[in-house]
């Protein structure tokens, strides 16, 4: 068992490999944090509890006067009483009071884990791969039940948390916040990384220190979306990917969210996170339940690398799910940079017969095949294949595909409505919209209300029928414009503020309906790229088109910093054509081959007119990213030099690893995107690899050297690397 209980102290301790995690029951009740960072051993830590100064103007609970809530370090903080920090958990009465206050009633210590209902969470393959404690505490005055679940694994560094509140008195609440996690640090001594972005520059590496006062990370848009990720790690000041304690915290979740850390008076440190509380209010009538999303809590005392290796295994193992969890994908190659709106089925088969020659083994009809779509101002909602512009029927286009030798996938943005469209005619009620305000557009388009449940058995049904006419293998699930107007008919007055959280709720009603009914199907998910790469998507779908921007050096970025988080084998990416679509820039195509294998693979560009010798360069990229890819899928990721922070006399060099568990295989890419002339060849140093292992470099390099010769004294990139701007290399490493 990972989760301790000392009865005479009252104190829960959970340990994973190597972390611990302690709270402590207050003879009142208060439950209190203890204890979060690498493992310890004695169970026995009251220790640690320090409640800070006097805290004047701060007042102390009636039951204990001799505490202050405002400097205690606390698990599930109610608002509205003596604890001014960031609250877990906010409740209103019918009369208004606006208060929680949560004592310690019982607990249960069981093996496995329980799934949360209606929504996204890591899982346990086999009873014995975590332990979870589940605390009740309950406001007496509320007669409310807040349950704390605490989920231990047994082999990485993380701990799950998430929250179920239940009313059981007579009157009806509105829960206006209930957050997932809480945790308090002792001091503020850390920097806080978290990933930005926009529509085309997604999830960049963002880091700095702790200042009094709070510093949020948040999204109103309805969505996880583009600008920041609900992710973020608290580090000490001295991390680095190697070396250096680190903290991370996700949020299972793809709507509105929000990660805050506030530093209080005594420079301790309060980080929380859950849905957004901006615009919630959930009605709790007695009976009811209301259940929080999981949050992942990890730690790391080697740096940044090691978080990112704990929940790249824990989502590729825990989070993903399904035949393809496991499964070699298929190498794709996607019609839009190829052709955007403008194509049919002959085109079609032209690129899937090119595409055969390099060995790419499926084919993506992306937007454009369904309804009136010709651009992007017509058709969404109309899920039915338009066979005049292909010159076919799905299924015939999809048997000729297959005749060529590829498998068939298909997009679909089945969250949105087109005014202009036979659906939006004959149900102009069914989109989000307030009465009163004008429909706000995006992208010519509007979100269907999925918290209605018409529209949700439309949309199955309508998605049913096309997967089910033809043989289907993939589908691109997008979602191209944020939520406005989020109100609903059916959720109105005090329910209003429960409509962004219902959106999400049937969305993954309707994903976990199409993983049941379809559980063959490769599901990718997108959203104007990287919109809502998140957590909670990975549990329907393993893999998130990482963005629109396929320039491949822009991609560096992108990629190295989804890598924070998110594992390898779930960012989709492609090669596309050059001069790139988005920028302008002109890469080589071994160098957009490179960075395209850092992730799932896969083309995106007209194959009518590429030459002869394009094609057979494909053909051999596709041939090394088979070889590779159970090493790069299945591998450990290791960051070895960073595009955020390249330059200077070393040149712009991006490199990173992958080490197969056993370490008996790595591969080594390197990116040079500047030159610098007359300079010194940039050195690089591995990691991750057996010190006392000898590895083969490349089988034409002739150089064998052992684990640490390669991780201390490092590599240096041979002197032809120096030339031409855009420069890459791949360096295969097998022990001998
Ligand atoms: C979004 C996606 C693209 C493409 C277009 C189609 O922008 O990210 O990959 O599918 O929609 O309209």
């Amino acid at each position: 068992m990972a989760v301790f209980f000392d009865p005479g102290q009252m104190i829960f301790k959970l340990d994973t490999p190597r972390s611990s995690y302690a709270m402590q029951v207050s003879p009142q009740g208060y439950l209190f944090h203890l204890y979060y960072g690498a493992r310890v051993s004695d169970t026995e830590l009251s220790h640690l509890l320090v409640h800070g100064g006097g805290a004047s103007f701060s007042a102390s609970p009636a039951d204990a006067p001799e505490l202050s809530l405002d400097t205690a370090p606390q698990e599930c903080p109610g608002s509205g009483l003596s604890d001014y920090r960031a609250p877990m958990i906010s409740v209103r009465e019918e009369n208004g009071a606006l208060a929680a206050c949560l004592k310690y009633v019982s607990h249960e210590i069981r093996k496995g884990k329980p799934a949360l209902p209606g929504l996204p969470a890591t899982y346990c393959n086999g009873e014995d791969e975590a332990d979870t404690l589940a605390l009740t505490m309950r406001d007496e005055r509320l007669d409310l039940t807040v349950t704390l679940y605490y989920s231990v694994f047994a082999k990485l560094d993380a701990i799950t948390r998430w929250a179920v509140a239940q009313n059981n008195g007579a009157q009806t609440l509105t829960l206006e916040s209930l957050q997932s996690a809480c945790v308090d640090f002792p001091g503020m001594d850390f920097d806080m990384v978290t990933l930005r972005g926009a529509w085309m520059r997604e999830r960049h590496i963002e880091r700095h220190g702790l200042f009094h006062g709070t510093q949020s990370i948040q999204s109103r848009r309805g969505s996880s979306g583009h600008q920041l990720n609900p992710f973020a790690a608290l580090c000490s000041k001295d991390a680095t990917e190697e070396n250096g304690e680190a903290y991370g915290f996700h949020l299972v979740y793809s709507g509105n969210f929000r990660i805050e850390a506030e530093v209080s008076q005594l420079s301790s440190t309060r980080v929380v996170l859950g849905v957004n509380p901006e615009g919630f209010a959930w009605r709790l009538c007695p009976g009811e339940s209301f259940t929080a999303p999981e949050a992942v809590l990890a730690y790391s005392k080697e740096g940044l690398g090691g978080l990112s290796r704990t929940l790249h295994r824990l989502y590729r193992k825990n989070l993903c799910r399904g035949e393809w969890r496991d499964k070699r994908r298929p190498i794709l190659i996607n019609n839009w940079e190829a052709t955007y709106f403008n194509f049919d089925a002959d085109k079609l088969v032209a690129i899937a017969k090119q595409a055969k020659k390099a060995g790419i083994e499926m084919l993506v009809m992306d937007d454009g095949w369904f309804g009136k779509r010709d651009g992007d101002v017509s058709g969404l909602g109309d899920w039915v294949v338009n066979e005049k512009k292909l010159g076919c029927s799905l299924h015939a286009l999809v048997e000729r595909v297959k005749a060529e030798g590829l498998l068939f996938g298909i997009w679909f943005e089945p969250e949105m409505i087109s005014p202009d469209s036979d659906l939006c005619r004959a149900h102009p009620d069914w989109c989000f919209h307030m009465p009163g305000r004008d429909k706000s557009l995006g992208r010519n388009q509007l979100v269907l209300n999925l918290t209605l449940p018409q529209v949700r058995e439309n949309l199955l049904a309508q998605l049913t029928a096309v997967l089910e006419s033809a043989d289907i293998s993939y589908v691109k699930w997008d979602f191209n414009r944020n939520l406005t107007e989020v109100f609903s008919s059916e959720y109105m007055g005090a329910q209003a503020g429960e409509t962004a959280h219902r959106y999400v709720l049937g969305l993954y009603e309707i994903l976990e309906a199409l993983n049941r009914r379809f559980p063959r199907i490769l599901f990718e998910s997108c959203s104007g790229g990287g919109g809502r790469f998140d957590p909670g998507m990975l549990y329907y779908m393993p893999q998130t088109w990482c963005s629109d921007d396929t320039d491949a050096i822009e991609r560096l970025k992108i990629q190295y910093g989804t890598s924070l988080c998110y594992p390898v084998m779930s960012m989709g990416a492609h090669v596309s054509a050059v001069p790139n679509h988005g920028t302008g820039r002109t890469a080589p195509l071994t160098f957009r081959g490179g960075v395209a294998m850092c992730g799932t693979f896969g083309y995106e560009l007209d194959l009518t007119k590429v030459s002869e010798a394009e094609l057979d360069t494909m053909e051999d990229m596709n041939e090394s990213f088979l070889a590779w890819q159970p090493l790069i899928t299945q591998g450990d990721f290791y960051r070895l030099a960073s595009p955020f922070e390249s330059g200077g006399a070393a040149a712009d060099i991006t490199a990173w690893m992958f080490v197969s568990e056993d370490r008996s295989e790595a591969l080594l890419q390197v990116f040079r995107t500047s030159v610098l002339p007359n300079s010194r060849q940039p050195r690089i140093r591995l990691r991750g690899l057996d010190p006392g292992a000898r590895y083969r470099l490349n089988e034409d390099w002739s150089l064998t050297l052992h684990g640490d010769t390669l991780m201390n004294a490092g590599l240096p990139l041979p002197e032809v690397f120096g030339y031409g701007p855009y420069q890459s290399m791949d360096i295969y490493l097998k022990s001998v």
